[in-house]
C-alpha cells in the first residue's frame, strides 16, 4: 500500500456520516473531527437549537452539515431525519449512535437505596441507551443493505464490562448495547452485505455533564471518593478528554478496519485491563 493509499484512509470527503445525541460532549466532538476530515455530517439530537449552536456560524463548510431535531425513540423521526439526508447528500454511509445516558432517579445513594429505584426512571434509561441505538440501526440499516454497504458505530461504555457501582440501569443498558452491537455485526454480514460493519466504542471516564458531579466535588472541583477511586484504577492516571476518541473512532469508521466487525474498543486509559493490583 502506498502513501497515496494510507492518507486516503483517513480522508472521508464524499462521505455522509449520521451523528444521533450530535449536539452533545462526545457526539459532537466526533462529528466536529469527521467534518474536518472532509466528511458530510447530519448532527440530529432531540435538543436542535444546541445542535445549531455547535455547528451553524461557526466557521464550517456549511454545504457538508444538516442539523435536525430528532428523538431516536421514535422511528418517524429517524425516517424523517434519513429522508431529509438522502434528499441532500444522496445517500448515507454511516450512522453514529451517540445519544445515550443515565438518569438520577435511576441511581443508587446512601439516601436513594436500590429497592426504591421508580420502574419507570430505570425503563427510562434502558430505553435512551438500549431501544435508542436500535431504533435508528433499524432505519438506517435497510438504506444500507439496499446500497450492499454501510458502517454503525456504537457507544458503549466500562460498565459494560463488569457494572459499576450506584448505576444498576445505565451498565445494563450499556451491557445490552455491547451485546447488540455483535448481534447486529452478524446478522448485517450474514443476511445483507459483508460490506455493512457494526461497532463499538467503550470511552472510559470522561468528564461530562454527566457524571462531572459524581467525579468532582461540585463547590471545590477536587476529586470526589468515586473520582479518585476511578484514577487510582487507570493505569494512565488521568480521565479521558474528547479527542482521545477520535484516532480509535475515524480508525474504526475507515477503510483502515475494513475487516473489523462485531468490536467494542476501550478508549479507557487501560482501565479495564486493570485488576487493581
Ligand atoms: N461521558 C462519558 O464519560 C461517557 C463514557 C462512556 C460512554 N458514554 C456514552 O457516550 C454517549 C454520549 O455521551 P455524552 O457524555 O456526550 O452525553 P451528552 O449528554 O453530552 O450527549 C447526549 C446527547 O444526546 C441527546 N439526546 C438525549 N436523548 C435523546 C433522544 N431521545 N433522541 C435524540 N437525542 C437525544 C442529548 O440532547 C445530548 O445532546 C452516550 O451514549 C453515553 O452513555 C459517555
Amino acid at each position: 500500500m502506498n502513501k497515496n493509499e494510507l492518507n486516503k484512509m483517513v480522508d472521508f470527503t464524499g462521505r455522509t456520516i449520521a451523528v444521533t445525541g450530535g449536539a452533545g460532549v462526545l457526539g459532537s466532538g466526533i462529528a466536529k473531527a469527521l467534518l474536518e476530515a472532509g466528511a458530510n455530517i447530519a448532527v440530529l439530537d432531540l435538543d436542535k437549537s444546541q445542535a445549531d449552536a455547535q455547528f451553524l456560524n461557526k466557521g464550517y463548510d456549511e454545504s457538508r452539515i444538516i442539523t435536525a431535531g430528532g428523538n431516536v425513540l421514535e422511528p418517524e423521526s429517524m425516517t424523517q431525519a434519513l429522508d431529509a439526508i438522502i434528499a441532500k447528500f444522496g445517500k448515507v454511509d454511516t450512522l453514529i449512535n451517540g445519544a445515550g445516558g443515565n438518569h438520577p432517579k435511576s441511581t443508587t445513594a446512601p439516601d436513594k437505596p436500590f429497592f426504591d429505584i421508580p420502574a419507570d426512571a430505570f425503563k427510562f434509561v434502558m430505553d435512551l441507551n438500549v431501544l435508542g441505538s436500535v431504533v435508528p440501526s433499524q432505519i438506517f440499516a435497510r438504506h444500507f443493505a439496499d446500497n450492499g454497504e454501510g458502517n454503525i458505530l456504537n457507544i458503549s461504555s466500562m460498565n459494560a464490562f463488569r457494572p459499576l457501582t450506584r448505576i444498576p440501569a445505565y451498565s445494563a443498558g450499556k451491557a445490552a448495547i455491547s451485546n447488540f452491537t455483535q448481534w447486529l455485526a452478524v446478522h448485517l454480514a450474514q443476511e445483507y452485505s459483508p460490506k455493512i460493519r457494526v461497532n463499538a466504542i467503550a470511552p472510559g471516564f470522561f468528564l461530562t455533564h454527566q457524571n462531572r458531579f459524581l467525579l468532582t466535588d461540585e463547590k471545590t472541583g477536587e476529586l470526589t471518593a468515586r473520582g479518585k477511586a476511578i484514577i487510582d484504577h487507570t493505569p494512565m492516571a488521568r480521565f479521558g478528554n474528547p479527542e482521545d476518541l477520535l484516532g480509535p473512532t475515524l480508525w474504526l469508521l475507515s477503510p483502515a478496519a475494513q475487516f473489523v466487525t462485531g468490536t467494542i474498543i476501550p478508549i479507557d486509559g487501560g482501565f479495564s485491563a486493570f485488576s487493581g493490583v
